[in-house]
C-alpha cells in the first residue's frame, strides 16, 4: 500500500512521542511514517523500550534498534543518538536476529557519544529490585544506573570501545565503587543475576572480585567493538547536515508521564522522554522539529511497574494483582471476563486481555485505566497539540466510556508553599507529583460506547458517531487535535483524520 503523506505538509522533521506512560503503539506509527522519512533517529532511553511492529502477519519487537531498521534495504538511515544509553550486547543480539530473518543493517548509525550500559549497571538495577524500599519496578536493563553515571561524569561511551587503554582506565574508575555496593547484597543473588542470559551467562563473573574486569575489557573492546565498528560515527554531525534538507523522523521511547523531568517522579525512567529530551538526544534542538505527534491510546491508558495511577480500573487491588500475576496465569483463569464488567478490577483484566497489554520488554502485566485529561493537558503543553489515538478497536463493544475530566483531592491539607491544597478540592490541573496523584480521585464524564467493530474501517467518516463524539469532546476540552487514528496493529489499519472531507 502506498501511503499519502500530504497531511505532513511542508514538515521536514517530524517526531513521534507518547503522551501517556509508554506502550501506546509508537512503533507502529513510526513504521507507518518511515516510507516518508530518509532518516529515523532515537534519542532517549535504551533497551528498556519495546517497539512492536506488525508486518505481514508477523510481529517484530526491537528494544534498542529504531523500528526503521526493517527498511534498511530501502536506504533508510537509522540513528541511535547520543542521548541513548547503549548496551552493545543487546544491540548485537538484535542485529543477529534481524540478519537471520533476512533484514539488513547497512544504514544503521550509532553515536559515538552514546553512553554505555555495562554489566555493573544491569547488576545494580536488578539488585535494587530485590529490596522493596529501593524497588521502582524498573525493566532491569541497567538504565537508571547508566544515566546516573552520566550525570556523575563517570560514563564510558560507545567511542571508548575503540580505545582499549582508555576503556580499561575508565572502567577501573567506574567499577570500584559499584563492586563495593554490589557486595552489600546476597552473594547468591548477585551470582544468579550475573549468570542471566542478559549478562552472557556468567562471562563477566569472577568468584573473588565479583565482576571480572579483564573479561569486560576483552569482550567490549574486542568482539563487541568489531561487531559495531561499521556503524559508529558522529551522529550529531550527520543529523546537523541533514536537518532541513531531508525528511527526519524522531522516534520517541517510553512516554511523557515517565519523563525524569515531567513525569510522576520518582516512578519514572531516567531520561526525558518528552519531545525536548528526544530532540536533544537525537542531536537536534526542539526548534528543528516541525511537527510533533503525541500518541495516546483511545480511550484508556496503561502503566507498567509502580507509581500513582488515579484512573486505574480496580485501583489498588488491581495494582497489587498486576505486580504478582503472570500473563499465563491471567490468560488461564480470566479470559471469560467481559469489557462490560461492572466491577472495575474485572473490567481492567478484560481490557488488558483484549488489548494484549503485556510488557514487550518484561512480559509484565500493564496496569489499565481510563484516559485522564488532567494528565493529558500537561503532556500537550510540552509535546504539542497534534495527537494520534491508537488501539481504539480494543474498546469496540464497550457500553460506557469514562473520561477523567478532573480530580477530587482526598488527602490531608497539603502545603504547596504560598497555596494550600485543601481536602476535597477539585483539580483540573496538577503537576504529576506522585504523592499528590496518589490522593486524587478521578471525576469522570461518561459517554456511551460504540457497538460496531472498527478494525475494518478506513476513513474518519466511517468511524462510529459515539467514538467521534468523544474525540470532539477531548479536542474541545484540551485543545488537542487528533491527526491520526489506529484501529489495529497492521499498517493499513491507520486512518489519517480529515474531518472536513
Ligand atoms: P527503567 O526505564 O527500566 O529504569 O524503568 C523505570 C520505569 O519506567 C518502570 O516503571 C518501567 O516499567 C517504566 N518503563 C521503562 N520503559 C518502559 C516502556 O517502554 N514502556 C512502559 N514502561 C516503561
Amino acid at each position: 500500500m502506498k501511503n499519502d503523506y500530504s497531511f505532513l505538509g511542508e514538515a521536514k522533521t517530524v517526531a513521534v512521542v507518547c503522551n501517556q506512560w509508554g506502550d501506546t503503539g509508537k512503533g507502529k506509527i513510526v513504521d507507518f511514517l518511515t516510507p516518508w522519512a530518509d532518516v529515523v533517529a532515537r534519542g532517549t532511553g535504551g533497551a528498556n523500550a519495546g517497539h512492536t511492529v506488525a508486518w505481514e502477519g508477523k510481529k517484530f519487537v526491537t528494544h534498542l534498534l529504531p523500528s526503521s531498521i526493517f527498511h534498511d534495504k530501502e536506504g533508510k538511515i537509522s540513528i541511535i543518538g547520543s542521548g541513548v544509553v547503549f548496551d552493545p550486547r543487546q544491540c548485537i543480539a538484535e542485529l543477529t536476529a534481524l540478519h537471520a530473518n533476512g533484514y539488513a543493517s547497512e544504514h544503521l548509525r550509532i553515536s559515538r557519544r552514546a553512553k554505555l550500559v555495562l554489566p555493573q549497571h544491569i547488576v545494580l538495577d536488578r539488585l535494587s529490585a530485590s529490596r522493596v524500599n529501593e524497588s521502582l519496578g524498573t525493566t532491569g536493563r541497567g538504565i537508571g544506573p547508566a544515566y546516573s553515571d552520566y550525570y556523575n561524569r563517570n560514563s564510558l561511551t560507545v567511542g571508548d570501545l575503540f580505545h582499549r587503554d582508555t576503556f580499561a582506565k575508565k572502567l577501573q574508575r567506574n567499577i570500584e565503587e559499584k563492586i563495593a555496593r554490589i557486595r552489600e547484597y546476597d552473594p547468591s543473588l548477585v551470582r544468579e543475576i550475573l549468570f542471566h542470559t542478559h549478562l552472557g551467562e556468567g562471562i563477566f563473573f569472577n568468584d573473588e572480585t565479583i565482576l571480572n574486569r579483564d573479561s569486560i575489557v576483552e569482550h567490549f573492546t574486542g568482539e563487541y567493538a568489531e561487531a559495531l565498528r561499521a556503524y559508529v560515527t558522529d551522529t550529531d554531525e550527520l543529523i546537523h547536515n541533514t536537518v532541513g534538507k531531508k525528511h527526519i523522523l524522531l522516534e520517541g521511547a517510553q512516554g511523557y508521564l515517565l519523563s525524569i523531568d515531567y513525569g510522576t517522579y520518582p516512578y519514572v525512567t531516567s531520561s526525558d522522554c518528552s519531545i525536548e529530551g528526544l530532540a536533544k538526544g537525537a542531536g537536534l534542538s526542539v526548534r528543528d522539529v516541525d511537527l510533533t505527534f503525541g500518541v495516546m491510546k483511545g480511550f484508556y491508558m496503561t502503566r507498567v511497574g509502580k507509581g500513582a495511577f488515579p484512573t486505574e480500573m480496580g485501583g489498588e487491588e488491581a495494582q497489587e494483582y498486576c505486580s504478582k500475576t503472570t500473563k499465563d496465569e491471567e490468560l488461564r483463569t480470566h479470559v471469560d471476563y467481559s469489557i462490560n464488567e461492572q466491577d472495575g478490577f474485572k473490567q481492567g483484566i478484560a481490557v488488558r486481555i483484549n488489548g494484549n497489554e503485556y510488557g514487550a520488554t518484561t512480559g509484565r502485566l500493564r496496569r489499565v485505566g481510563w484516559v485522564d485529561l488532567v494528565l493529558l493537558k500537561r503532556a500537550l503543553h510540552v509535546n504539542g497539540m497534534n495527537v494520534i489515538l491508537t488501539k481504539l478497536d480494543v474498546l469496540d463493544g464497550c457500553e460506557e466510556i469514562k473520561i477523567c475530566i478532573a480530580y477530587q483531592y482526598t488527602g490531608e491539607a497539603f502545603f504547596l508553599g504560598r497555596d494550600t491544597l485543601a481536602h476535597g478540592a477539585i483539580l483540573t490541573s496538577v503537576h504529576p507529583d506522585n504523592s499528590l496523584l496518589s490522593s486524587c480521585e478521578p471525576i469522570y464524564k461518561v459517554f456511551p460506547g460504540w457497538k460496531t467493530k472498527t478494525s475494518n474501517m478506513r476513513s474518519y467518516q466511517d468511524l462510529p458517531q459515539e467514538m467521534r463524539t468523544i474525540i470532539d469532546f477531548i479536542e474541545n476540552e484540551t485543545g488537542a487535535r487528533v491527526r491520526m487514528i489506529s484501529i489495529g496493529p497492521e499498517r493499513d489499519q491507520t486512518i489519517v483524520v480529515d474531518k472536513d472531507v
